[in-house]
């Protein structure tokens, strides 16, 4: 399986930090935020990755990243988001590098305390379709929500004014490589952007979205708010183990 971290954007909502640098390029207490997904993805056992990033510091990336050793991966590689055309534009951009295999998707600007090696798992498992984490939250309205009948996930609303239950869907996705022609059928939203959140309700509507509740912590990092409780979290708690020392686990 494959990995994939999106770091394009602009990161609008955090200027005039980001007149200078790229969001993801921000510390999170001791570390950038980059650092968090990407160790994510390692700690779950997967070695192959690529970054989408986009914006005028770009480049800042390869002089912090390099060829991704320092975290003990098997192949690194880097593909550049013109403007910011949404998460799934940042996605179809790993079209070739999937080649046909499923992939993990995690949010730059997404941290979580713990691992998602059990949900990776069960998504190497499951023979084809999607996989997303949702996790409770008091504030779903900031995010995608999860309309739920019983354990039955039936759809996902982004950013609703009134929220259908109190799950957020967490910027971590798994998908099989369906999710390049659903990108491709994808329009604009209101907001121009083309919507991870069109994508997941696609898999919902053919039976083929499954879901798991994330265990521990888990915020983003996108507004001034989430920035400093993201600092805080890692701060006094620490997250998935983020080290530049090495890998861990068997890689799948
Ligand atoms: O954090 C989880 C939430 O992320 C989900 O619950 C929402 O359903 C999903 O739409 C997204 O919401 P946000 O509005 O918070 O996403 P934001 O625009 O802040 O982008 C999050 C990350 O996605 C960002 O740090 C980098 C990547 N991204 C975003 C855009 C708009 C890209 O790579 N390219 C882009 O064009």
């Amino acid at each position: 399986m494959k990995g994939i971290v999106l770091a394009g954007g602009l990161g609008t909502r955090l200027a005039p930090l980001t007149k200078i640098t790229n969001k993801h390029l921000l510390p999170i207490f001791d570390r950038p935020m980059i650092y968090y997904p990407l160790q994510c993805l390692v700690n779950a056992g997967i070695r192959d990755i690529l970054l989408v990033t986009g914006g005028p510091h770009a480049g800042d990336f390869l002089r912090l990243l390099g060829n991704g050793a320092e975290f003990g991966l098997r192949d690194f590689r880097y593909a550049y988001q013109e403007g910011e055309g949404g998460i799934a534009d940042a996605l179809r951009l790993a079209r070739d590098f999937a080649a046909g295999e499923k992939i993990v998707v995690v949010l730059g600007d997404n941290i979580i305390e713990k691992d998602i090696r059990a949900g990776v798992a069960n998504f190497f498992l499951q023979s084809s379709g999607a996989r997303i984490f949702l996790k409770d939250v008091p504030d779903p309205q900031r995010f995608g929500v999860a309309e739920l009948n019983g354990d039955r996930l039936v759809g996902i609303e982004e950013k609703p004014a009134e929220p259908k239950s109190s799950y957020a869907v967490t910027g971590i996705y798994m998908y099989d490589p369906q999710v390049f022609a659903f990108i491709d059928g994808l329009s604009p939203s209101a907001r121009g952007e083309l919507e991870i959140t069109d994508v997941n309700n696609m898999y919902i509507e053919r039976g083929e979205m499954e879901y798991e509740i994330l265990d521990g912590w888990w915020t983003d990092a996108g507004t001034f708010e989430s920035l400093y409780r993201a600092t805080r979290l890692v701060h006094d708690g620490g997250a998935n183990n983020v080290t530049t020392t090495g890998a861990r686990g068997a890689s799948v």
